[in-house]
């Protein structure tokens, strides 16, 4: 049985092996620190899969004020367990954003994923995801 709850700090270890999964491997206090921001914006939302009693998935969404787009939610992050894929989890996550974001009233939800990432695009598009653009991210270190 697959239920969707908020992150809360007990599951932090877990969500950086998550994470490490997607490919951040990040060390305690750097994920720590990174949590705690998301977490300290009510512009933001971290949700957990749980799944027969362990964490096996998470999700991170946000609200997005823009001057060139209406407000949107945008999901930043989703990743479910290696071992656990395919079993629905993923799309319980989203549909929690989801649902997220239409309570708050916004009227899309956007995501960018690596054009690498190939297994997702067809996930998404299964959701109802359409390929809008693809751009190039660019970074100056400071
Ligand atoms: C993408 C991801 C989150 C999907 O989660 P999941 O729990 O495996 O997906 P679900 O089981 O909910 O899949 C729902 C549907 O999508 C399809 N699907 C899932 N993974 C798929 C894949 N790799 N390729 C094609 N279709 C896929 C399934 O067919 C399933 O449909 P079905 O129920 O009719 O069989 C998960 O595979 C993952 O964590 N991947 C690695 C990290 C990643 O790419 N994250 C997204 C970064 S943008």
């Amino acid at each position: 049985v697959i239920s969707i709850r908020d992150f809360a700090m007990g599951d932090i270890y877990r969500a950086r092996n998550l994470l490490a999964q997607l490919g951040y491997v990040l060390d305690d206090r750097e994920f720590t620190n990174r949590v705690s921001a998301v977490r300290s914006s009510k512009a933001h939302c971290l949700l957990v899969a749980e799944n027969k009693g362990t964490v096996a998935g998470l999700v991170h969404v946000f609200e997005r004020p823009a001057l060139d787009k209406p407000l949107a939610a945008v999901v930043q992050a989703l990743v479910v367990d290696i071992d656990q894929r395919g079993a629905g989890i993923g799309e319980a996550l989203m549909h929690a954003a989801e649902e997220w974001a239409r309570k708050r009233g916004y009227g899309s939800v956007a995501l960018y994923s690596g054009v690498t990432r190939s297994d997702a695009h067809k996930f998404y598009a299964r959701l109802g995801y359409e390929l809008l653009a693809t751009s190039n991210l660019m970074v100056k270190r400071l």
